[in-house]
C-alpha cells in the first residue's frame, strides 16, 4: 500500500500508466485530485514548477533600471528587478539578515533595495550595499562580517521573447537547451523588435480553475466551433492543424487561415518587417509547459502566464506584442485596443470552460475522461509530460 495515486508498491502507478498510454489506445486525463488536492497542489509545486524552467511573468513589469515588482510562485516569495545594465533578475524576497520580506508592493527603487525593518540595503544585483550600525549605533560595519556572503539570494532566471524563466531548484538543464526546439521552430521571430503601448496591450483574468485545466484547454483547437463561434467564423477548426511535442515541453495549434480582421481605413495592422511569407496567413500558439502560453501572428504576438494562484485560482496575465514601428502610436491605437479586445474576448469564453471543468473535477462520477485520438493529442501531450515528471519524481525518490 501507498500513500498517494501517483505511487504505486509495484512499480508504475495504474493511473499514471492509463495517462501515459498512446491516445488510440483511449488514454485517460489526470483525476481529480490532480485539480482539486491541495496536498497535490504542494507536490506539483516542486515536481511540475519548481524543477523546471517556467515562466512567472515578462520583463515589461518591471521595464525600467530600478522597477521591481514582488511575486508568489510555487509558495515561494521572489522579487523581479531590472538592473542598471537592462538585465532582469529574480531573487528571493528575503533579506539575508532576518528573513524579513523585502518588498510589498511593486515599485521604482533609486539604485538599492531597502529592508523595512533594520534598513540594510542591497544594490539591483543583489549584493549586499549597507548594514547600519551593524557594529554599534556608529558603525556600519563589523570586523568579521562577510559581506559577499549575504547578498539577494539569486533565482536562475533567463528571458526569451520577453518572458521572464525561473528554475527555482537551480538543477534543470541549460535554458538554451530548454527553449531551442521552440526557438527554432520560431527562428523567422528571432530578428523581432518587441513593441507594446502599456495602456491597450494587455490584460489580467483572476479564474477559479487550476492552472492545469488553462493550459491543457489552451493546447487544443476542438472546442473552436462551440466556445469561439466568431473566432471560429474565420480561423476554423479545420484550418488547424496539431503541435504535439512532448519530449520537447510544448503543445498547441496553428493555423493556415489567420487573417487579421481588423482593419481601419482599410488597414490593418503593419506585419513585421522582414518576415518570410509563409508566415501570411499563418498563425501558431503554443503551450511551453508548465506556465506559458505563445502566440505568433505576422503582425503581433503575445505571450500569457498562466499562474497557479492556489489550488483552484490561476491568475491568467496577457501581454501583446507589436513588431512594427507604426504599430505604436496615435494612428493605430484603436487597432491595438480593438486586438487586445478580442483576445481577451477568446480568454473570458475559456474562463466558462475552463471554470466548468473545474467544478466538473468536485464529482467521483468523472475519473480523468478519454480524448479524441483526432483532436486532442495536443491535450495529451500536456498530460503525459505532467505524468511522465510525476514519474520521474516517484522513481528519484525511491532511488534515494
Ligand atoms: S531583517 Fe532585513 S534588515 Fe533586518
Ligand atoms: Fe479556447
Amino acid at each position: 500500500m501507498t500513500d498517494h495515486w501517483w505511487e504505486s508498491s509495484t512499480g508504475v502507478s495504474t493511473t499514471l500508466a492509463n495517462v501515459v498510454r498512446p491516445i488510440e489506445e483511449w488514454a485517460s486525463g489526470l483525476p481529480n485530485e490532480a485539480y482539486v488536492s491541495d496536498e497535490f497542489a504542494e507536490w506539483e509545486q516542486d515536481v511540475l514548477l519548481a524543477r523546471t524552467w517556467t515562466c512567472i511573468g515578462t520583463g515589461r513589469r518591471v521595464p525600467d533600471a530600478g522597477d521591481a515588482v514582488p511575486l508568489e510562485f510555487a509558495g515561494l516569495p521572489l522579487i523581479m528587478v531590472r538592473g542598471r545594465d537592462g538585465e532582469v533578475r529574480v531573487f528571493h524576497n528575503v533579506c539575508s539578515h532576518r528573513g524579513m520580506v523585502l518588498l510589498e508592493e511593486p515599485g521604482r527603487r533609486r539604485s538599492t533595495i531597502r529592508c523595512p525593518y533594520h534598513s540594510w540595503t542591497y544594490d539591483l544585483d543583489g549584493s549586499l550595499r549597507s548594514t547600519p550600525m551593524i557594529g554599534g549605533t556608529d558603525k556600519n560595519t563589523c570586523e568579521g562580517f562577510e559581506w559577499s556572503k549575504h547578498g539577494l539570494k539569486p533565482v536562475r532566471t533567463a528571458t526569451w521573447f520577453d518572458a521572464i524563466f525561473v528554475n527555482l531548484s537551480g538543477d534543470a538543464p541549460p535554458f538554451e537547451t530548454f527553449i531551442a526546439p521552440v526557438a527554432e521552430r520560431w527562428k523567422d521571430f528571432d530578428a523581432a523588435d518587441l513593441h507594446y503601448e502599456a495602456s491597450d496591450s494587455s490584460f489580467t483574468l483572476d479564474v477559479a480553475c487550476n492552472w492545469k485545466l488553462a493550459v491543457e484547454n489552451f493546447c487544443e483547437a476542438y472546442h473552436l466551433p462551440w466556445i469561439h463561434p466568431s473566432l471560429n467564423s474565420y480561423s476554423r477548426l479545420e484550418d488547424h492543424y496539431q503541435i504535439a511535442e512532448e519530449e520537447d515541453g510544448y503543445a498547441g495549434q496553428g493555423s493556415t487561415a489567420y487573417q487579421p480582421q481588423l482593419v481601419e481605413n482599410g488597414n490593418g495592422l503593419p506585419t513585421m518587417p522582414g518576415l518570410p511569407e509563409r508566415w501570411y496567413g499563418t498563425a501558431e500558439y503554443v503551450a511551453l509547459f508548465p506556465t506559458a502560453v505563445f502566440g505568433v501572428h505576422a503582425d503581433h504576438c503575445f505571450v500569457g502566464t498562466l499562474m497557479p494562484a492556489g489550488t483552484g485560482r490561476t491568475i491568467e496575465h496577457v501581454d501583446i506584442y507589436y513588431f512594427a514601428d507604426e504599430a505604436m502610436g496615435e494612428g493605430c491605437a484603436e487597432l491595438r485596443a480593438a486586438n487586445r479586445n478580442q483576445w481577451r474576448g477568446i480568454f473570458l469564453e475559456d474562463r466558462f470552460v475552463v471554470e466548468g471543468m473545474q467544478r466538473g473535477r468536485a464529482s467521483p462520477a468523472y475519473k480523468g475522461g478519454v480524448l479524441s485520438p483526432a483532436l486532442e493529442r495536443t491535450t495529451h501531450c500536456f498530460y503525459r509530460w505532467v505524468a511522465r515528471k510525476m514519474m520521474e519524481a516517484v522513481e528519484a525518490n525511491g532511488a534515494a
